[in-house]
């Protein structure tokens, strides 16, 4: 099923992009991390995950889940 859904343009995030890269670059070099995102409902989770999966595009590989 496709929804349609209007994107705002994603801003700010700029700590948590950051530190989320850094954890990949640790990764990359065999280091393990977990990142726990908590926030209200609404509060952006979803879209961090996805443009910081956005930005791996090409360097690993993405798995998502639900439930
Ligand atoms: N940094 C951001 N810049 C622009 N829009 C955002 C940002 N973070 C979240 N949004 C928008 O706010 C709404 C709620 O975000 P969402 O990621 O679904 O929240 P959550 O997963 O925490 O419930 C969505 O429409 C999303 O696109
Ligand atoms: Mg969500």
């Amino acid at each position: 099923m496709s929804t349609f859904r209007k994107r705002t343009r994603f801003s700010g995030r700029i700590a948590e992009l950051n530190s989320m890269d850094s954890a990949f670059r640790d990764v990359s070099g065999g280091r393990q991390h977990c990142i726990l995102l908590a926030a209200e409902a609404g509060g952006g989770k979803s879209r961090l995950v996805e443009e910081f999966t956005k930005r791996l595009s090409g360097r690993a590989l993405i798995l998502k889940g639900g439930c």
